[in-house]
């Protein structure tokens, strides 16, 4: 078996995860590896929103256009539904886990920084309340661990076709 299906997850689904949404499917996109990816929030928030304005803005100046995505809530069928589950931070990965009904749910369940062996942060820091600087971060450490990722399902598809 390999991973057919990623869902990220943050707190809104307005500014974090719908970035590593584009950008993981972009990275995707480029090796040719037909795997769906998704975002959702944990919260009700912002349900049936785009993007926040400045993520959208920052995606776009970083090539990777997040404008048309939609916010939707994390809904306990997304276990039935995704092979591995990406959380933003720890409070998402406990909010996630809070859901889960049994230990192959709890099993799909990871933190994105987790991908990355050398880095400071082990949470992709929530932009929301902060300043344009915020969200280039977010780029970066969410660009980091995609690419990481790419490269391991690269890998995967390469041993599964074997
Ligand atoms: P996100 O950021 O979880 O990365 O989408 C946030 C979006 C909205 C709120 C907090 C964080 N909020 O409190 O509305």
């Amino acid at each position: 078996m390999h991973t057919r299906n990623i869902l990220m997850v943050c707190l809104g689904n307005i500014c974090r995860s719908p970035l590593a949404e584009g950008i993981m499917r972009e990275k995707l996109k480029q090796r040719k590896l037909e795997i769906y990816v998704d975002s959702a929030g944990t919260s009700s928030y912002h349900i049936g929103e785009n993007p926040d304005r400045r993520s959208i803005t920052n995606a776009l100046k970083n090539g990777v256009d997040i404008s048309k995505l939609i916010a939707r809530q994390f809904k306990v069928t997304d276990f039935n539904g995704f092979d591995v589950i990406y959380a933003m931070d720890k409070q998402n990965m406990k909010d996630i886990l809070k859901l889960s009904r049994n230990s192959e749910d709890a099993a799909k369940v990871k933190l994105l920084l987790d991908e990355l062996d050398n880095t400071n942060f082990n949470e992709v820091p929530d932009p929301y309340f902060g300043g344009e600087d915020g969200f280039q971060l977010v780029f970066d450490l969410v660009n980091e661990a995609c690419e990481k990722i790419a490269e391991k399902l690269q890998h995967e598809m390469n041993n599964y076709k074997l």
